[in-house]
């Protein structure tokens, strides 16, 4: 399917977030932030330390009740709740990695498919898909942090979920790493919502972006509009003065 940024921009396929503010006592962390992620795309959300976006992705999650503003999926209000996200076809990865050590990495990324069909054959082919079916018998944490963090994205796309939620997954990785990160995210059928402050990584697997600067959306639009924009210039060039 192809779709231009003006036709999604009219359908309720898929999530919506309208609005949406965040308060945490005086502070706004999030500030009439609205949002589409249409099936099969890759809408990025990128900010400064303290943008607020981790909090967008705790509001998905159901972590964090919005003060204001509401989501739909597929036009449908909706009011996430984590342990529900995985019915409604919604898997996310952890800042960090997250596995269990107690666990081979077959059996972490079994976990992932308890509500799936065909359990080994799906998590074999999640692991295949992420590059780590080798590791399969391993206990993690004997592995490399690229190999673990490769698992955890394994086991989130086990329940072959329909939008992936990735919080800085490109965290403690090194250039290499993320670029293998980044072919990974473009190979995915599914839609994806990356949150992260790598802005290589970013630019290279978005389909659009979402520029947030103190919980405020400061610009949105294609990788190369994004780059092109003083606003985003002006919030990075703030962040590291
Ligand atoms: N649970 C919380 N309680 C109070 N303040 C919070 C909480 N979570 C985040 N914040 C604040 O909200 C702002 C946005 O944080 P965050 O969403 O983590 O930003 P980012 O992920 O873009 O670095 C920051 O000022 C942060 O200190
Ligand atoms: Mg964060």
């Amino acid at each position: 399917m192809t779709m231009s940024p003006a036709d999604s921009a009219d359908t309720a396929e898929g999530l919506a977030l309208h609005q949406i503010g965040v308060r945490f006592g005086g502070l706004v962390a999030l500030d009439g932030v609205s949002l589409r992620v249409p099936p099969g795309r890759t809408v990025g959300v990128i900010g400064p330390n303290g943008a607020g976006k981790t909090t967008l992705f705790n509001v998905i999650c159901g972590f964090v009740a919005p003060t204001t503003g509401a989501l739909t999926l597929d036009g449908r209000p909706l009011r996430p709740r984590p342990h529900r996200l995985a019915r409604l076809g919604i898997a996310r990865t952890l800042q960090g990695v997250g596995l269990f050590a107690g666990m081979t990495v077959l059996e972490n990324v079994m976990v992932g498919a308890e509500h799936a069909g065909q359990r080994p054959e799906a998590a074999r082919e999640a692991l295949e898909r992420c590059d780590v079916a080798s590791h399969a018998h391993a206990l993690p944490g004997g592995l490399p942090y690229a190999v673990r963090k490769r698992v955890a994205l394994a086991r989130a796309l086990v329940a072959q979920p329909r939008l992936l939620l990735l919080d800085e997954p490109a965290g403690g990785l090194g250039a290499d790493e993320i670029a293998q990160l980044g072919e990974l995210i473009t190979g995915l059928p599914c839609a994806v919502l990356l949150v992260e402050h790598h802005m290589d990584l970013v630019m290279s697997v978005c389909d659009e972006i979402l520029v947030l600067d103190f919980g405020k959306p400061v610009a949105h639009g294609t990788p190369s509009e994004i780059r092109m924009n003083e606003a985003v210039a002006d919030a990075y060039l703030g962040a590291a003065a």
